[in-house]
């Protein structure tokens, strides 16, 4: 994973109309369609785990080239585990694999790896993997790679909750003291900020129980590229994409207090 930067002719074009001052710090990713891609090509659903785990290197790359701090990716949602039991192991052993292989080159990147969810129902190894590449990675400053495992924004919440609700029970805090703050500070992103642009590969158009505290200002960008088809490329687009929008946050870009009567109030 070296942080050279890929140059290729259609990269370098597209890097020309990207602002360098206004890179999304915080991108979300949901990586989807590895299944579909292998399907099409005859092939077992395993090879587009497999290919889709290239493409996050390629991508962890050219985010931290660009300037962007921190890369949260889901990658084992709760409601994975529904799938076949085969399909959940192979994903669960390449998770370990994959760490085993690249924790060196990611510490020597300096990037600081998380792994955000419920680790309780994984095997011990894998979480002793887990564990391993978090405390080795913990004083790295460069970039954050957040990898959401057995991860649900739902039960992220739920469990937000009831945490605020333990504290208030035994007194450390009053429920008159409960608000956004406090409640961001109980949640799994705790310390960085919100995403400013999700992606989602693959051409869904929904979340998926993904980050749904943290995306609530979030740029959405979706493609119909499917995840181990995405490259650099793809992602240059997506941020030219997100620096065209206008980003209004409920209130009115270009209208203040007088120009809103002269235009309305006639
Ligand atoms: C995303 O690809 C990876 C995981 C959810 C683990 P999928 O496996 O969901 O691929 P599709 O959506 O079935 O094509
Ligand atoms: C979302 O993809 C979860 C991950 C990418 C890990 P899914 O393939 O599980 O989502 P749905 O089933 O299309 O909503
Ligand atoms: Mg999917």
């Amino acid at each position: 994973m070296s942080s050279k930067k890929i140059i290729t002719e259609r990269n370098l074009e597209l890097s020309k109309d990207i602002d360098k001052r206004r890179i999304p710090q915080h991108i979300a990713i949901i990586m989807d369609g590895n299944g579909r891609w292998a399907t099409k090509k005859g092939l077992p659903r395993s090879f587009g785990h497999n290919k889709g785990v290239n493409v996050l290197k390629e991508i962890i790359t050219a985010s931290k080239n660009l300037g962007c701090r921190v890369l949260t990716v889901f990658a084992f949602s709760t409601e994975n585990w529904t799938r076949p039991s085969k399909e959940v192991d192979y994903l669960i052993n390449l998770f370990g694999n994959v760490l085993r292989k690249e924790i060196e080159e990611i510490h020597s990147e300096s990037i600081k790896i998380k792994f955000i969810g419920d680790l309780s129902p994984f095997p011990e190894t894998l979480k002793s993997i887990l564990q391993r590449a978090e405390s080795l990675t913990q004083n790295n400053q460069d970039f954050i790679l957040n990898v959401c495992v057995n991860y649900g924004g739902r039960q992220e919440i739920v469990k937000a909750a009831k945490e605020i609700a333990l504290k208030s029970f035994t007194g450390e805090i009053k429920a008159s003291e409960v608000n956004e703050e406090l409640f961001n500070s109980e949640l799994l992103t705790k310390g960085v900020n919100d995403p400013e642009l999700l992606i989602r590969t693959s051409g869904e158009k929904r979340i998926s129980n993904f980050l749904l505290w943290q995306l609530a200002y979030s740029e959405i960008y979706i493609t119909d590229v499917l995840w181990p088809d995405f490259n650099e490329v793809e992602f240059l687009k997506a941020i030219i994409d997100y620096q065209s929008r206008n980003r209004r946050f409920g209130g009115i870009e270009s209208l203040s207090n007088e120009s809103f009567e002269d235009s309305y109030c006639s």
